[in-house]
């Protein structure tokens, strides 16, 4: 850390040349009009501005108040927190949002069709506004944890697509956050070699913990129109501790990794590991913290308390992401030890997190999330009933397309078990049969390497597939093997896509 810049300075903006754009929030959001585009930071509720979104969303209730339009288009990282996708759903200030989100609010928002939602992978996002393919960015409005003396910015607890939406904006108004510690300095790897094609070299990474950039964001000073001062805390609620069925969930994930380093398939210790987030991710961490494995990767997205656990009992060497995903509790640990885990952890643009050619070179052991898998290893990450979204497909299917060996994990029934999350046929797609190497439940483990549609459906049934339902699976399968059309992936189709559509008649999935 610069000998001028120290954890306790009074501010946080040392470069003197910036200090006339510091403003008020308010101030700062009339550099955002009607039908903006707007690029946000934050990543799974880590670093995304907490102050001028909510200013933002109350001059758009006043602009609505007196009858005239506002509505923006925001794009962010990944998912935010209630101050930023919360406030501007609430004030019906969205009109467009990219890429993936939780929040309770904006969902009900997209499910209401109120506003357009586009599903893309992570690491689409920002190719997909270098291309052009978003139009222009009009402002970015980005959190960082300070500004050096010659005006880099110290990216806070998210990298996302900040150094994009920095590079393509026109104007840049940065928060800076006091609550973010400043230790961060230094624990970020910011790449500035990707290019469009046909210009595109390959990236050097070679191993998860390659640094190939720089510590911190440029940007250019004429673009910053305002800078605004925060002391506000990411909001990330805490886990629950592993349920029974994750705990299963997870027992079979680390019999089935024991199984592969026995048989030669994997190293002792292991590839660089990838979990979603959530308490099923949460709790394989916890059980890969009970095993014998030591000094092992992840390359990831999102470090969540699970991994920092492992960091400390050296279960793990070290993690690669793009951002934190850490309870309160887990923070105060982290601040405490910020040297060590800075030495053991690296924050990446996410199109660098997520890239498919990192992914694939380093051969990640993938391990996400769903809401079901059909009998022939189809996965629905994302829609309840086909046609209600939960949260997106995140960097789910830049895992596991590119993963050495991708995994799916989901307890076997929803609802209280009204519901199987094995399914005849997904009522949405978002992971095909090509790219679905395991599939977990609490039941069982399905593995569907090497294995034909048929020989997939009889795993799936036999090890992941509820008790009380598997019957029902087998009689359909059996009968679709008999009367398909086709006997290569055998499909009763009436009855397939109606599966669903029972539940919602009956009332089991409410409108
Ligand atoms: N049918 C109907 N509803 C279902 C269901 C099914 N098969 N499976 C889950 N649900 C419902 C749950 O009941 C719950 O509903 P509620 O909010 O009304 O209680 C909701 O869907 C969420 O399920 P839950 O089990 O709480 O989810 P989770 O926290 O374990 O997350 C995903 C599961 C799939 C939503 C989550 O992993 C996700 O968003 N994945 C996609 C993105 C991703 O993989 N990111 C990581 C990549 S790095």
């Amino acid at each position: 850390m610069p000998s001028n810049l120290t954890a306790h300075s009074e501010s946080r903006i040392q470069a003197e040349h910036l200090r006339d754009r510091v403003m008020s929030a308010e101030q700062a959001t009339t550099f955002i009009h009607h039908d903006m585009t707007v690029g946000m930071s934050g990543f799974t509720g880590a670093g995304y501005p907490k102050a001028i979104p909510q200013a933002l969303a109350q001059q758009i209730e006043q602009t609505h108040a007196r009858g005239e339009p506002f509505q923006i288009r925001v794009l962010t990282g990944a998912s935010t927190a209630p101050e930023l996708d919360g406030a501007l759903a609430r004030a019906k200030g969205i009109e467009m949002r990219l890429p993936y989100q939780s929040d309770p609010v904006l969902r009900e928002r997209i499910n209401a069709g109120d506003l357009e939602y586009i599903d893309i992978h992570l690491s689409h996002v920002a190719q997909h506004m270098w291309f052009g393919f978003y139009g222009q960015l009009d402002v970015a409005v980005v959190e960082v944890a300070g500004i050096l003396p010659d005006g880099r910015l110290i990216p806070s607890s998210s990298v996302g697509n900040n150094k994009t939406w920095i590079d393509q904006a026109r104007h840049v108004i940065l928060e800076v956050n006091r609550w973010q510690p400043l230790e961060l300095l230094g624990m970020h790897d910011i790449y500035y070699g990707t290019a469009l094609p046909p210009h595109r070299k390959p990236i050097p990474l070679t191993l998860p913990d390659d640094r190939i950039g720089e510590s911190t964001l440029h940007c250019d000073p004429a673009k910053i129109v305002a800078i605004v001062e925060t002391d506000l805390p990411d909001r990330n609620s805490p886990f629950a501790s592993p349920d029974e069925d994750s705990r299963r969930i997870a027992e079979h994930v680390l019999e089935f990794l024991d199984h592969e380093v026995a048989h030669g398939r994997l190293p002792a210790q292991l590839l660089p590991l990838q979990s979603g987030v959530g308490n099923i991710a949460n709790a394989v961490l916890a059980g890969l913290g009970g095993s014998n494995y030591r000094n092992l990767t992840a390359y990831t997205e999102v470090i969540q308390d699970g991994m920092l656990d492992l960091i400390k009992s050296g279960v793990l060497r070290m993690a690669s992401a793009t951002a934190f995903s850490i309870s309160p509790q887990a923070m105060d640990d982290f601040r405490s030890n910020i040297d060590f885990y800075r030495e053991r952890i690296v924050l990446r643009p996410q199109e660098i997190s997520n890239h498919p050619e990192l992914i694939r070179r380093l051969g990640c052991l993938t391990m996400n999330g769903m809401i079901e898998a059909d009998l022939y290893g189809n996965v629905n990450s994302t829609h309840v009933m086909g046609s209600r979204i939960q949260n997106g497909i995140g960097g789910s299917g830049d895992f596991a397309r590119n993963a050495y060996i991708s995994m799916f994990l989901t307890p076997s029934s929803a609802k209280s078990g009204q519901i199987s999350c094995i399914v005849p046929m997904v009522s949405h797609v978002d992971h095909t049969e090509h790219d679905v190497a395991v599939l977990v439940t609490e039941q069982g483990l399905a593995d569907l390497r090497g294995l034909s549609p048929k020989q997939r459906a009889q795993q799936i049934i036999t090890h992941c597939a509820h008790p009380d339902y598997r019957d029902p699976l087998s009689d359909y399968f059996e009968r679709a093997c008999h009367d398909s059309y086709g006997k290569h992936t055998p499909h009763l189709l009436p009855e397939a896509l109606s599966w669903h559509q029972r539940f919602i008649e009956t009332g089991t999935m409410k409108r």
